[in-house]
């Protein structure tokens, strides 16, 4: 009974070596109401947890910043997670990320496995390298006459947002994206305003077997927005499923993704 043996094998050595490096652009359009005229097919190319670790060397962190940089978006977004849990990966992963370059600039946020590691260092680190981190903090993006407002919370699940500054002085006519590592945070009263929430966190599932989905998504509620798409009132949010991966180099069903969200008015 040789076969199943073989089969087992060769799915194995699919989810550690060919799938975790099998990278998706996922393009996705997403139909905003009042999107001003300017921001009409406005791109972003979104990156998360990119967990530049022993198991995830700085060569594959490079070649995630190159296949992104291709996507020439008019703005990059960083959601989180950029090690896993040793301060010695932090400057390298910056200084990965340093190459994006867009109109619109690269704006981050940190994740919870940036908070196992060292907030102020990452922070630090990807300021150096001219990445804004919207630590609780909010800027505008402006065209002409027409703006949208780019928002960013620090991590949900360490207790770390403080929503009235995040949002302070936000104008409730103009929409508003809010970058946040965890998508949970779509169920919360403070993001009903949001036109829309970037996040990551789940990895998709990282291991997902057809069927019946990813056994992570039984042992935690957290992650029940997993991937894609989803909608609580006019609120939307996105979850990439990243590119990194934590605990074992694996990925199955859950291809690493670079995410490119093209906006579009609602009409
Ligand atoms: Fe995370």
């Amino acid at each position: 009974m040789a076969t199943p043996l073989v089969g087992v094998a060769g799915v194995s050595a699919y989810a550690s070596l060919v799938e975790p490096y099998s990278y998706w652009i996922s393009e996705t359009d997403i139909f905003i109401r009042d999107l001003p005229e300017r921001f009409e097919n406005f791109r972003i190319t979104q990156l998360t947890d990119i967990h530049h670790s022993r198991i995830l060397g700085i060569e594959e962190v490079r070649n995630v910043v190159a296949l992104a940089q291709q996507t020439k978006p008019d703005m990059f977004v960083l959601t989180g997670d950029y090690t896993t849990n040793y301060r010695r990966f932090i400057e390298p992963c910056a200084e990965a990320l340093a190459p994006l370059n867009a109109p619109e600039g690269v704006w981050a946020v940190l994740g919870n496995h940036d908070h196992y590691t060292d907030p102020e260092l990452t922070t630090r680190a990807l300021e150096r390298q001219h990445i804004a981190v919207l630590n609780n903090a909010h800027t505008t993006l402006q065209r002409g006459p027409d703006s949208v407002q780019l928002s960013g919370i620090d991590d949900w699940s360490w207790n770390a947002v403080d929503w009235p500054r995040a949002f302070a002085d936000l104008n409730p006519k103009t929409p508003t994206i809010l970058l946040s590592h965890q998508p949970t945070v779509l169920d919360l009263e403070q993001t009903q305003n949001v036109s829309l929430i970037l996040s990551g966190h789940t990895h998709g599932g990282q291991v997902r077997f057809p069927f019946v989905g990813a056994p992570a998504l039984y042992a935690a509620n957290e992650i029940k927005y997993d991937r894609g798409l989803f909608r609580r009132g006019a609120t939307q949010l996105y979850v990439s499923s990243g590119t990194g991966m934590i605990g074992l180099p694996v990925r199955l069903g859950a291809r690493p993704e670079i995410a490119v969200l093209r906006l579009k008015r609602e009409i």
